[in-house]
C-alpha cells in the first residue's frame, strides 16, 4: 500500500480498516459526512489518554456538525478495547468512536504517519476530510503536546461556513481581532470586481479596509 502521501486537496485514499467497531471501508463509510481521522503513538500512554477523553467529551458537538471521529494507532484491536475499558472504569468516559487497529502499520505508511526515527509508532496527526472525501486539512503534533479539540471543532465550523457562503475565514474566527465574527470575501480578481466591491461598500453590504480586504456578516 506504499505510495505518494496524501496532501490537502487529494481524495482520501480508499482502504479497508479493522476497527473496534468491525471492518470498515474508508472513505466510503463516511460518504456525505465530515470525518476526522486522528492517529496516536500508542494505547495506554498518558497524553493519548487525555486526548481520547477530550475527543469523547466533544463527541456530540462533532455529531451536531455532521462530523464523525475515527482514531488510529499501530496496536491490535484487543489493546484498543482494553484501553477503552480502562478509560471507562477509571475516568468514566465511554469511547463511542471507532479506533483503527493498524497492527501491520500498512495504513500508517499510506497516510505518512510513521516518523522515520520511529518505525513502530504513529505520530499525532489529524486528517480533516469533507463529505466529498477530499482531505481539507492535515495537522501534525509532537509526542509531548496533546491536541486542542476546540481548534479542531473551530476548523470544521470554519470549513463549513467557508463552503456554504464561498468566503474565507479570518484568524481566530469567530473572535478575530479586526473583524470579529465576520467573514472575508475572496480577493477581487479584476477591475470590474473592484468596482463592484466599491458599490457594495456604498450600499452598506460589505466593509473594506481596502478593495483586497473586504468583509461582511455571515448570512446565517
Ligand atoms: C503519551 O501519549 O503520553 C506519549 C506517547 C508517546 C510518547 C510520549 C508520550
Amino acid at each position: 500500500m506504499e505510495g505518494k502521501m496524501p496532501l490537502i486537496g487529494d481524495k482520501f485514499p480508499e482502504m479497508e480498516v479493522n476497527t473496534t467497531h468491525g471492518v470498515k471501508k474508508l472513505p466510503a463509510e463516511f460518504q456525505g459526512k465530515w470525518f476526522i481521522l486522528f492517529s496516536h503513538p500508542a494505547d495506554f500512554t498518558p497524553v493519548c489518554t487525555t486526548e481520547f477523553v477530550a475527543f469523547q467529551k466533544r463527541f456530540s458537538e462533532f455529531k451536531e456538525l455532521n462530523t464523525e471521529l475515527i482514531g488510529l494507532s499501530i496496536d491490535q484491536v484487543f489493546s484498543h478495547l482494553k484501553w477503552e475499558e480502562w478509560i471507562e472504569e477509571n475516568i468514566g468516559e465511554k469511547i463511542e468512536f471507532p479506533i483503527i487497529a493498524d497492527g501491520t502499520g500498512d495504513i500508517a505508511a499510506v497516510l505518512g504517519l510513521i516518523h522515520p526515527a520511529s518505525s513502530t509508532s504513529t505520530v499525532r496527526a489529524v486528517f480533516i476530510v469533507d463529505p466529498m472525501s477530499t482531505i481539507r486539512a492535515i495537522l501534525y503534533y509532537p509526542a509531548e503536546l496533546g491536541r486542542n479539540i476546540d481548534e479542531i471543532l473551530r476548523m470544521i465550523k470554519g470549513f463549513q461556513k467557508a463552503d456554504e457562503e464561498s468566503v474565507a475565514i479570518p484568524a481566530n474566527w469567530p473572535e478575530n481581532e479586526l473583524i470579529g465574527d465576520r467573514v472575508i470575501l475572496p480577493p477581487a480578481s479584476s477591475q470590474k470586481k473592484i468596482m463592484e466591491r466599491k458599490e457594495q461598500v456604498e450600499k452598506g453590504e460589505i466593509e473594506c479596509y481596502d478593495w483586497w480586504l473586504c468583509h461582511r456578516d455571515v448570512k446565517k
